[in-house]
């Protein structure tokens, strides 16, 4: 490596305002984010440190791409009512188990069973392996061992009654589908073994199953004592969480508009299709759990859905580095275009719901298309921006464990093309207190036209005109 580079990654990591967002080598699987793996996900003390620091009188967070629940652990245990939103049903269910509180008699009872159940329950005699819509070459994915000892655990979770120890199960069955399973488990993506690993590969289901049991009871255990000091059951925060999709709305009956202090959230880096595709990673789980749609998830994804013309969105640099892009492949730059106009979409939509004064903190990383980097943290900014809302900061952090950013690389320079996913930026918004009416203009996903900008600058004069010679009658 060139000195010059050494430098400045040890310029980076001595930086305190960056080494302040970075968390290194913290652990990120305390209490109930132990319970499953996910990709992308936020880091605990991201969001604990978000709401800190914004959310100190907070009654009601939102995080409307809750993923696997980060910030609404993180809002709960701070007595916080909390409500996330989805559309991967497996991320909503892993939120649903880390914000639940099942009862220690019911639970360890039903885990004393499991441990009987693992001793002394006959192995299955399968003719033919089991029909598991949506996976449709399930030998291609699992040995049959490994098929016939999920079965077995499949019915031994469906005979739970406790809905909450049932939940508390099916995401242990869920990381033990994944584990088990003949996916290379370094990879978010779907992809089998080599061969020669392949055969070696002989995973002991049940031992996977009792540790995750394990190590999830005891996130429980320290989740519920952070929670006891909320005595009385009205204090109790309530955690919500829902399937809607932001860039359609938000349900007026679920989130009234004007209502949430903190929105707390990491949005997909508009990558699905390429690196990070929540559905495929999700897909042989969901299929053995039942879950609805366990394919498909990635097409509704945001970007999921390609434009035929680049639309026009309020942010100057996005719109220039698309330029760039299509100069090199139009077809790229479309996709690209998809993303950030269903971006907008959803946050024309949050914007309505946070409070005046309220607050909107988007974790995000700035990926590179074609070479050059899309100005994510600046684009977030604009669109907020013209929703009536300021900018308060935007804090940044490199992502420990991964390669480090060849060169510091500061996105206001319209397609820069060295920099690489290894930071991410914290950009915090601010709804301005009298700027409710312009939120709910906006809303309509659609940018004035110059003769409308003019008529209605002339309607502003003239009624300014009125209103003095009104003043100077009275
Ligand atoms: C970066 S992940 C969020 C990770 C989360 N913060 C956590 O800690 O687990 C982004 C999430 O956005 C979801 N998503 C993508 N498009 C969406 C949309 N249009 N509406 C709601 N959720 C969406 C994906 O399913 C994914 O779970």
């Amino acid at each position: 490596m060139k000195k010059s580079l050494q430098l400045s990654i040890l310029e980076e990591l001595f930086n305190p305002a960056i080494n302040e967002w970075t968390f290194n080598g913290a652990s990120t699987r305390e209490l109930t984010h132990c319970y499953h793996d996910y990709p992308a996900r936020m880091i605990p003390q991201i969001a604990e440190k978000l709401i800190d620091l914004y959310g100190r009188n907070a009654k009601l967070l939102f995080d409307p791409y809750c993923g696997t629940g980060t910030s609404l652990v993180e809002g709960v245990i701070r007595g916080i009512d909390v409500i996330g939103t989805d559309i991967n049903p497996l991320a909503r269910m892993i939120s649903q188990a880390k914000t639940s509180m099942p009862s220690f008699f019911a639970l360890d009872n039903s885990i004393r069973h499991f441990n009987d159940f693992v001793l002394r329950s006959q192995a299955i005699n399968l003719e033919k392996p089991p029909l598991i819509p949506g996976i449709s070459r399930i030998e291609f994915w699992f040995k049959p061992q490994v098929i016939e000892k999920l079965l077995r655990l499949k019915i031994f979770i469906e005979t739970l009654e406790d809905d909450n120890v049932c939940l508390f199960f099916k995401i242990a069955f869920s990381e033990t589908v994944r584990e088990s399973s003949n996916t290379r488990n370094d990879e978010f993506k779907l992809y089998r073994y080599q061969p020669e690993k392949l055969k070696l590969f002989n995973p002991n289901v049940f031992y996977i199953m009792s540790s995750k049991l394990k190590r999830n009871r005891l996130g429980l255990e320290r989740f519920v004592s952070l929670m006891s000091q909320f005595k009385s059951t009205e204090s109790v925060p309530i955690a919500k969480i829902y399937g809607f999709n932001t860039v359609e709305g938000i349900p007026e009956e679920y989130i009234r508009k004007n209502s949430v202090d903190i929105v707390v959230t990491s949005p997909p880096y508009g990558d699905s299709h390429t690196t990070v595709a929540y559905g495929q990673y999700s897909r042989l789980s969901a299929a053995w759990l039942g879950l609805e749609e366990p394919e498909g998830v990635d097409r509704k994804l945001m970007g999921g859905k390609i434009q035929k013309k680049i639309p026009r969105l309020p942010s100057e640099q996005l719109t220039e580095t698309i330029e760039l892009i299509a100069q090199k492949d139009q077809k790229r730059a479309n996709e690209v275009a998809s993303f950030y106009q269903d971006l907008y979409k959803s946050i024309t939509n949050v914007a309505q719901v946070i409070k005046p004064g309220g607050f909107a903190c988007y974790v995000v990383g700035n990926r590179k298309v074609k070479g050059i980097v899309l100005p994510t943290d600046v684009a977030i900014i604009n669109f907020f921006s013209s929703l009536g809302y300021e900018h308060i900061d935007t804090h940044n952090r490199v992502i420990p464990n991964k390669r480090m950013p060849l060169r510091n690389s500061p996105t206001n320079v319209v397609g820069i093309n060295d920099e690489t996913m290894t930071r991410e930026y914290i950009v915090v918004m601010r709804r301005r207190r009298r700027a409710g009416v312009v939120a709910e203009k906006q809303s309509v996903y659609r940018t004035q036209s110059k003769k409308e900008k003019t008529k209605s600058k002339k309607k502003r004069a003239i009624s300014k005109k009125a209103k003095r010679r009104s003043g100077k009658r009275g």
